[in-house]
């Protein structure tokens, strides 16, 4: 077991060795999923916020379906029904709600950088759940799940992720955990839909979507994100499809055994066809499936280090005289 971090905010800095242990813990956790009673104690006595200041249905649902299969308490906070609507702060809601004695928080917010805020602030373990265009660590660790459960070992897998990824934070998960695995990491997409710091991920770019994806071994595709697309980024949605959509046509210009995959929520028939979405070389819903698994791990692991530290206490108090 090489997982030593109390919070996971992002999968920038993250070793190859921490994210095996991720893999190797959800792959345990996968096999409870498909037994009849799909429960462990483990986590008996822990309480779990999931704060969501921004919309969800996988991540949110995926979350606290994880808590419950883990025996752990389970709170939900909406911003759209809370105080928040009456002016509260993050930091006071925060607050409030690790007063009523919670170990651990799930927070997606469209601030970039809110879950290291909490850190600062409070004394729980903090899970970045997607914050801003920033990182969705667990959408990726969900991803490079699924990679390698279909393809094994990703050392040297060519992996492509077409469309928006100026707006995604599963993008920039993605490459730097692709990139800790030793995958080959292209971006596709217009000019207009690639970060200021792309050349800090280390990925190949590029605007030819047959040059991308004709020999990748996994297609991710992303959302176009189309209530932030008052930029300027896209002449036109039919234009984006007809130029990197991925339909049948594009699907046969690929390798016979190419995974599909899409973080969800899709535009059908905008970055990706209902029939490529549906059909047999997705693995879309495996994602789904799997992102309970990777979530349980991640809150196995973030609960062992906070016991850890709890055990530690005693001992650290004797030590100064109390
Ligand atoms: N993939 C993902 O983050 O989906 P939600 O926005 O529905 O959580």
């Amino acid at each position: 077991m090489s997982w030593t971090n109390k919070h996971l905010l992002g999968l920038e800095g993250v070793g190859r060795d921490e994210i095996l242990t991720v893999l190797d813990t959800a792959a345990k956790f996968r096999e409870v999923l498909d037994r009849p009673v799909k429960k462990v104690p483990t986590l008996r006595g822990v309480t779990i916020v999931n704060l969501f200041f921004e919309a969800s249905t996988r991540t949110r649902m995926s979350f606290e379906l994880a808590e419950k299969r883990l025996s752990a308490d389970t709170l939900n906070f909406s911003a759209s029904t809370s105080s928040v609507k009456k002016g509260e702060t993050l930091r006071d809601t925060a607050r409030n709600i690790e007063a009523m004695m919670v170990d651990m928080a799930v927070i997606r917010h469209s601030s970039p950088g809110a879950p290291h805020f909490l850190t600062q602030h409070l004394d729980v373990s903090i899970i970045n759940a997607g914050d801003g265009a920033h990182e969705h660590p667990t959408q990726a660790l969900l991803d490079l799940f699924t990679m390698r459960d279909h393809i094994g070992d990703l050392a040297g897998k060519r992996v492509t992720i077409v469309g928006d990824i100026v707006h995604s934070r599963v993008a920039k998960s993605d490459a730097w955990g692709l990139a800790a695995l030793g995958a080959d990491v292209t971006f596709c997409g217009p000019t207009t839909f690639m970060p200021a710091e792309v050349e800090r991920l280390g990925v190949t770019v590029t605007s030819d979507i047959h040059e991308a994806t004709h020999d990748a071994d996994v297609v991710n595709i992303l959302r176009i994100q189309k209530e932030r697309q008052e930029g300027g980024f896209l002449p036109s949605l039919r234009e984006y499809t007809r130029l990197f959509g991925i339909d049948q046509a594009r699907l046969a210009e690929m390798r016979p055994d190419v995974l599909i995959m899409h973080p969800g929520p899709i535009n059908r028939g905008v970055e990706l066809a209902p029939d490529v979405a549906d059909g047999e070389r997705s693995v879309i819903l495996d994602q789904v499936t799997n992102g309970v698994a990777v979530r349980m791990a991640i809150i196995y692991l973030l609960s062992r280090v906070r016991a850890q530290e709890r055990i530690e206490e005693p001992e650290i108090l004797a030590e100064v005289g109390l």
